[in-house]
């Protein structure tokens, strides 16, 4: 028996993230304007998502493609530093690090993207031999790692056929197509969309509709309301409901929720745990990022058992 080293894998849309805060709106004519604060971070919702399995004790790993430059190596540090196994991870010439750069104002933002190694992975970078080395496959951010879109079915395929789990958390489609979104759903265990995510690709008006329609396909939905709590549907089994939880700190910003959500979720489940404390402890993953910028710096600290 080969002992499998990482409990979850996934390819990573890597990225930094300039945010850049204050009051002041861009003006064009060559206007210089004081802002009042910005940090770099570690962007990228698969990086998020590690983050907090990695948090939690979990062991992960992120695979993708980084540029050929400083902003890499920011990259690279960051995730080390964040306890996610990068050796997955090839810097490529002549690539750009993909860059978000947000202006944050009161409840809202402005965000310009650079792509660069957010979508570079291919499909020949997926490595077959991965499979043996994790337990469970996680796609995240599949709207964004464009060139993987055609490969997920049989990669996917191919995770069941080596006893691997999988996963799938597609964020909002910026075309809102969902293109290829209900082919995939019979091919992964666990559906994490939000309610916005899951009326738009089931087409239904309703949440219970929704949840019904998505789980048809066999797979567990995992519906995330935001402070409206969480709800998990099945084929066969009644839905279990985790209700929305009253806020102790205030909101700074709701970047990486549904990611960090999807971690304490993932770690539960794959610890064997029941519905109700997977959805808990997805709960608290997803509150606990709200209370600091960004996705990373408010995630919940401590090992599952
Ligand atoms: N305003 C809020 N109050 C309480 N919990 C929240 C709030 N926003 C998010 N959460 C928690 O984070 C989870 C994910 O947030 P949500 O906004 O639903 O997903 P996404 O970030 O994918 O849009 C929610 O299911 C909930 O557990
Ligand atoms: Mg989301």
């Amino acid at each position: 028996v080969t002992l499998k080293k990482l409990d979850v894998l996934c390819v990573s849309d890597l990225c930094v993230d300039l945010l850049v805060a204050g009051k002041a709106r861009p003006r064009f004519g060559q206007a210089e304007q004081w802002v009042d604060d910005y940090t770099l971070e570690l962007g990228g919702s698969a990086n998020i998502f590690a983050s907090q399995f990695a948090k939690l004790g979990g062991q992960v790993g992120v695979a993708g493609r980084l540029g050929s430059d400083s902003l890499a190596g920011f990259v690279a540090r960051s995730l080390k530093d964040c306890g996610i196994d990068s050796s997955r991870v090839r810097k490529t010439p002549g690539l750009k690090t993909g860059l978000g750069v947000a202006l944050t104002a009161r409840n809202d933002r402005a965000i310009l993207t650079y792509a660069g190694s957010i979508d570079a992975t291919d499909p020949s970078s997926l490595d077959p031999a991965w499979l043996s080395q994790c337990r469970h496959w996680h796609v995240a951010a599949y709207f964004l790692l464009n060139k993987l879109k055609r490969t997920w079915p049989a990669w996917l395929a191919r995770c069941h056929r080596a006893g691997v789990t999988t996963s799938l958390d597609t964020n909002w489609d910026p075309e809102e197509r969902w293109d290829g979104v209900r082919e995939l759903l019979p091919l992964v265990d666990l559906f994490f969309p939000n309610e916005a995510e899951a009326l738009a690709i089931s087409g239904k008006k309703d949440l219970e509709k929704a949840g019904q329609s998505l789980a048809s396909s066999g797979t567990m939905v995992v519906i995330k309301r935001g402070n409206k709590g969480s709800v998990v549907f099945r084929r066969d089994a009644a839905p279990v409901r985790f209700p929305g939880q009253a806020l102790k700190r205030k909101v700074v910003d709701s970047v990486g929720a549904g990611d960090n959500f999807d971690a304490g979720f993932l770690r539960a489940w794959l610890k064997g745990r029941d519905l109700k404390a997977c959805l808990a402890l997805g709960d608290r993953c997803g509150r606990a990022s709200l209370a600091a910028a960004g996705g990373i710096r408010g995630q919940l600290r401590g090992k599952v058992a």
